[in-house]
């Protein structure tokens, strides 16, 4: 499966241009690169184009062995000059756009959120522009309110967000489009649902109990959850979400009919994810003390309509969520007990 996407990817038209493995693939600059997502999708991105074909970017100090496996450069988003500066001396050919305030983050300094969210997107959208890039920004399923349809939520459907965290997506994602009509903008926008993976820890959405309960079973034994037992969303493995983001990222121009797709994988409630641990860790107990992350979530879809990224390009995840459930736990019990092969999880609380 791996060596044929592999291969898939090696031939496959980018634009223009044709890409092959090794130097000649596109240069990749990551913002927010040291975030939940953006080491995966490097690793990824390295093993088909070469260690020097992704440079991760962001604001915090990145471990020794993060800079071991390619560059890595300082870069704030909000620094116009300095994203300029890094795309012209390294020769940039797409941004892939990481950094932000995710949604509890987001409503604790709205200022902060719309800074980063908004003003770093216009920084890099200009940029994108300017020197001919190719751009992708994720979305999420927080770009929904609650007068959208939300089982399921099509791809084009009313989209009245209660966050900063949606609203600020909905702007990139209309500006995004606005751009690519008007100035031929090479813009490309997934909307993740909640994203699920045992290396990293949570960056402060709405989601994060279910990557959190795999922890606490493995650790406490008791998982404490911030949502309704029956608090439905859509989530998706990080392999999925990382194939998906260079599925689409590869795929030609000429076959997209819009810009922004949703994409599904599965979609669960606390209380049937928290069955599914059971049966992994028995004495597994929850307690539901819910907080203000369930109005967030009361508005969010509780499944992805993503019928359009399957027929455009063909679209399909791999992973449901009881094999979700199996990875987890079979590799964070080998991160707990000291297995190297697994890395580290450093501030995982
Ligand atoms: N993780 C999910 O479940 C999920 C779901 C849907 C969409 N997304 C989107 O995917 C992207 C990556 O998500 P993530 O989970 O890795 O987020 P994260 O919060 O883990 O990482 C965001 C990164 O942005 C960096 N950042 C903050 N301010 C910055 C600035 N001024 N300049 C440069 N970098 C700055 C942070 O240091 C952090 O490393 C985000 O845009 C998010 O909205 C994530």
């Amino acid at each position: 499966m791996r060596k044929s996407f592999l291969n898939l990817v090696k031939t496959l038209e980018v634009g223009s241009r044709l890409y092959h493995s090794g130097s000649n693939g596109p240069r990749v600059l990551i913002t927010g690169g040291l975030g939940q997502l953006g080491t995966g999708l490097a690793r990824e991105l390295r093993k088909l184009h070469g260690p020097e074909s992704v440079i991760l970017s962001d604001i915090v100090k990145p471990e020794a062995e993060e800079i071991a496996k390619g560059p890595f450069v300082f870069a704030d988003v909000l620094d116009f000059k300095c994203l300029q500066e890094i795309v012209v001396n390294k020769r940039i050919d797409w941004i892939v756009h990481f950094s932000a305030l995710l949604s509890a983050v987001g409503e604790n300094n709205v200022p902060l959120a719309v800074r980063v969210n908004i003003e770093g997107l216009h920084n890099v959208m200009e940029l994108a522009k300017q020197y001919k890039l190719k751009l992708f920004v994720p979305s999420t399923i927080g770009a929904f309110g609650p007068e959208s349809p939300r089982n399921p939520t099509p791809n084009i459907c009313i989209q009245r967000p209660k966050t900063i965290y949606g609203v600020s997506k909905v702007h990139a994602e209309l500006l995004g489009e606005y751009y690519h009509k008007r100035f031929n903008l090479d813009f490309r926008c997934l909307r993740y649902p909640g994203i699920i993976l045992y290396d990293s820890h949570p960056g402060g959405g709405t989601t994060d109990y279910a990557v959190q309960i795999f922890h606490d079973a493995l650790t406490t034994g008791k998982h404490v959850c911030y949502l309704r037992p029956d608090a439905r969303l859509p989530m998706m493995y990080i392999d999925d979400c990382l194939r998906a983001t260079i599925e689409y990222m590869m795929t030609p121009g000429k076959q997209l009919t819009t810009r922004t797709y949703n994409v599904h994988a599965m979609s669960f409630t606390p209380e049937e994810l928290y069955a599914e641990v059971k049966k992994h860790v028995p004495n597994l107990e929850i307690e539901y003390k819910v907080d203000s992350r369930q109005a967030i979530a009361d508005a969010w879809p509780m499944v992805f309509d993503d019928s359009s990224a399957r027929t455009d390009w063909s679209w399909k995840e791999n992973i449901p969520m009881e094999k979700l459930v199996d990875i987890m736990i079979t590799n964070l019990r080998k991160v707990y007990a000291g297995d190297p092969s697994t890395g580290k999880l450093d501030a995982m609380a």
